[in-house]
Parts: structure tokens; C-alpha cells; sequence
């Protein structure tokens, strides 16, 4: 059932707050946990669909999860020690969910299929399989799109492989088989993608080294036949869910906001320094490490922004903030040309066909060359009024609903449900902000 939102011209958005958990990293803390022996403990983990959703689907591999107030509990059952789950395992929306579970099933000798929703079910997934199937795993049928049956095996090959698109869900994929395969298995990157898997194997306990690749990028390398031991998880706050906040503070007047505790990897701040190339008045507070990462308190206040160039090199560290993104270049003087976004036509929906669209609703000039999305901004007026199609992407949803918080007109999208695969309690923090929605 499909549920409208709508956001209204709202003025003066004022709060600290927090968001909900990073959702890479709490992807990775129930599947960790599960590969581990012993027990892990995960302070903070997201509590959204796609995170659920994989927590289902550890469980019924045989890892318990349980929930004690704010913490999660996983008992592992060690790396190759998880069982053949009784039906299929449905990821719902989430392709970061399936493609690290392929990587996890391919090292065990068990037949199990991977299922989703209709936007999932298009979803490229040869990407994962092409290297996992070198590495042992076998395929039912001809199909490479979800719902697919998987064979894994206990005898996986050690790997290296030249990652041909920038993608840490590849990366992490391979990684995991790898941790079951006797020997090192590398992963070649030529641009630095999301490095949370890599970070938390190590802090697992696995033997991993990430060398620097000639050219650019790195080489990632995992001993397999790893031991990994249950380890306490805090899951800082998802910069990716916190850019929509501090979007909208930065385009509705008289605004300020402060989230609180976000992650500051470097993989994960394109957004932030693309804002500020664009003018954005933006503050990174109290910065300090929590388990092995970075995190801040950021805050954003009422900005003129300018156009910008964002090259492509920096993609991957923005790869989900494009979208709203677009929607601050749709407040800025002049244009803003986003490049070498391939990849955006391949997420929950083809971002850069569905923003461009929505931007062209709204009165906005917006347009997709090649693999470039192109904003042309008018300084702070966007009319609005219009109706969204958001293609079952959550991003595309809570993007336009930040646009009509300063837009002259409501902003409709036609379905908000989808919010709830990442960001639960979107709505309710920007009403306690002050913004009109609902
Ligand atoms: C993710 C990697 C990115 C990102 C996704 C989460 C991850 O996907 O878009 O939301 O947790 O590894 P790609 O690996 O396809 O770029």
C-alpha cells in the first residue's frame, strides 16, 4: 500500500539531534556476528527494513539474534559453521543485504535462495556472482537478477580480482567468500570505495592488509580459513540518513541544526565537502574516534549556494547523496554538473533518470548527459507543486520531500513507505525540527 507524503515551505528548522545507525555498518556487525564464534554485542544498529531484513536472514542460517532494550546480541557460529536455512532468504529492498549474503553462502556447502522485492528483483547481481562463481560458487539457471538459487561450497578458490566497477558491496562480497577460502583472496580497487568491511574483520580478529594500489585505489587482501571472535559494536550515526537534515537547514530560511555523533570516515564525506564547495555554511564539531572510527557533530545553517562542478573521482565517497544533493544545486546560483554517475542508474531505482524527472516537475532545469547529471539552479527560488514518482527508492522520497521544505509549493511524493528501509523516524525528526510534513 502506497502512503503520499507531503512536505510544505517551512521556515526557521531548528534542532540537535541524532539519526538512526549507520546502515553499511550495521549490515556488517549482524553478519560479522554471525561468522564469529562466540557472541557479539551491537549498540546503535539501525533498526530499518534492509537491516531486519538481514538479521532474518543470519538467524535463519542458525546464528541466534537477540534484542535486550538498545542492544542487539548476535551468538555466531563461526566462519563455515552456519546451516541450510528451512526457506528462502528475502533481503526486501536492500542489495547490500543480498550481495554480502552471497559472498557468506558461497563458502557453505548448502543450496539456498535469495529473494526481494520487485525493485530488488531488478537489480544487477552478475556483478557478485561473475567473481564468486570463479571462486566455486554455482548458479541455478541462466538467470543473474533475484530470484536466484545459489550452491555454495566448502571448498571455495582464493581469489584476486580487479574490481571492474567501483562497488564496496562487491568488494565486501568477495571478501566474506574469501574468509572461507584457504589462502589470500585480494580485492583490486582503482577508486577507494565504503572500507566498513574491511575495518570491522580486522577488528574481528581477521588477518587483513590493505596495501596502496600503483595508480590509485588499493589492493585489500584477507587471509582465509580466518577465526573471527564476537567483539563489541558501536553503530555511529549514518552520514548518509544525516545529509538529508542538514540539507534541508541549508535551504529552508533562518535555519540551524546540529546531528549529533555522525560518521566521518572518509570514504563516507563527499557530500560534506561538496556542500561546502557550494557555499554551504557547515561545521564539523567535536570530532573524536569511537571503535576504530571517526565521528562528529556537524552542523548546517540557512545558505546561498553555488553551482559546482563534482567530479567523478569523488562518487564513491557520495555515491548515496546524489539525489538530495541534486536538491541543493536546485537552490544554487547557477549550474552544477555531477559526474560519471553510472552507478546511480543502477541503485533501488535509476537515480539519475527519477531525480531529473522530479526536478522537471518541480520547474527546476535538470537534465541527464551521458552519464552526468546536470542542475541548473535559479538562486533560491524553486516553484514545486508537483506530484513525485519514486520508484520504490527511499532516497528519491526523502530528497523531494527536503525540496518542498523550501520550495513556493507543496511537495508530494507518491509513496513515503519506502522511508522505513533506512531512515525509520524521518518524518518525526524533521516535524521536531519544524518542517510541515506528514
Ligand atoms: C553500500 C555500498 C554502496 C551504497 C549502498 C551501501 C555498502 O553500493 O550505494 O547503499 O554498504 O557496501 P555499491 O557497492 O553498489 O556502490
Amino acid at each position: 500500500m502506497s502512503q503520499p507524503l507531503t512536505a510544505r515551505r517551512s521556515e526557521g528548522l531548528t534542532g540537535r539531534l541524532k539519526v538512526p545507525g549507520d546502515k553499511s555498518i550495521s549490515h556488517r556487525a549482524l553478519i560479522l556476528g554471525a561468522l564469529a564464534t562466540g557472541r557479539t554485542q551491537i549498540t546503535g544498529l539501525l533498526e530499518a527494513e534492509d537491516i531486519l531484513a538481514t538479521a532474518r536472514a543470519v538467524a535463519a542460517l542458525g546464528a541466534d539474534v537477540m534484542k535486550d532494550g538498545d542492544r542487539y546480541t548476535v551468538i555466531g557460529r563461526g566462519v563455515g559453521g552456519l546451516k541450510q536455512p528451512d526457506g528462502p532468504l528475502d533481503f526486501g529492498n536492500s542489495g547490500t543485504g543480498a550481495r554480502l549474503m552471497m559472498g557468506v553462502v558461497a563458502g557453505h556447502a548448502m543450496t539456498v535462495e535469495f529473494t526481494g522485492d520487485e525493485s530488488l528483483c531488478r537489480r544487477p547481481m552478475a556483478r557478485v556472482l561473475t567473481p564468486l562463481q570463479e571462486m566455486g560458487l554455482e548458479v541455478e539457471g541462466e538467470g543473474t537478477t533475484l530470484p536466484l538459487t545459489l550452491r555454495g561450497t566448502q571448498d571455495l578458490i582464493p581469489l584476486r580480482y580487479e574490481l571492474p566497477v567501483a562497488s564496496a558491496q562487491v568488494k565486501s562480497a568477495i571478501l566474506l567468500a574469501g574468509l572461507h577460502a584457504p589462502g589470500r583472496t585480494s580485492v583490486i580497487e582503482a577508486m577507494p570505495t565504503r572500507d566498513h568491511t574491511e575495518r570491522m574483520l580486522r577488528y574481528f580478529g581477521a588477518e587483513i592488509s590493505v596495501e596502496d594500489r600503483e595508480g590509485g585505489g588499493n589492493i585489500v587482501t584477507v587471509c582465509g580459513d580466518a577465526e573471527l571472535t564476537g567483539a563489541s559494536v558501536y553503530v555511529p550515526s549514518d552520514p548518509s540518513s544525516a545529509a538529508f537534515l542538514l540539507a534541508a537547514a541549508l535551504i529552508a530560511p533562518n535555519s540551524e541544526v546540529t546531528v549529533e555523533g555522525v560518521l566521518m570516515s572518509p570514504t563516507r564525506t563527499g557530500f560534506l565537502e561538496t556542500a561546502r564547495e557550494m557555499g554551504a555554511d557547515i561545521e564539523i564539531l567535536d570530532q573524536h574516534e569511537a571503535s576504530g572510527e571517526t565521528i562528529a557533530n556537524v552542523r548546517a545553517r540557512t545558505s546561498n549556494l553555488k553551482g559546482v562542478t563534482v567530479p567523478a573521482a569523488r562518487a564513491p565517497s557520495m555515491i548515496d547523496e546524489y539525489p538530495v544533493l541534486a536538491m541543493l544545486a536546485a537552490f544554487a546560483e547557477g549550474e552544477t554538473r555531477m559526474q560519471g554517475l553510472a552507478e546511480l542508474k543502477l541503485k533501488e531505482s535509476d537515480r539519475l533518470a527519477a531525480t531529473a524527472a522530479g526536478l522537471s516537475a518541480c520547474g527546476v532545469e535538470a537534465e541527464v548527459d551521458g552519464d552526468d547529471l546536470i542542475v541548473r539552479g535559479n538562486g533560491g527560488a524553486v516553484e514545486g507543486g508537483a506530484m513525485i514518482t519514486t520508484h520504490m527508492d527511499h532516497r528519491i522520497a526523502m530528497s523531494f520531500l527536503v525540496l518542498g521544505l523550501a520550495a513556493a509549493e507543496p511537495v508530494t511524493v507518491d509513496d513515503g513507505s519506502m522511508i522505513a528501509t533506512s531512515f525509520p523516524g524521518f518524518v518525526e525528526l524533521l516535524s521536531g525540527m519544524g518542517a510541515e510534513i506528514g
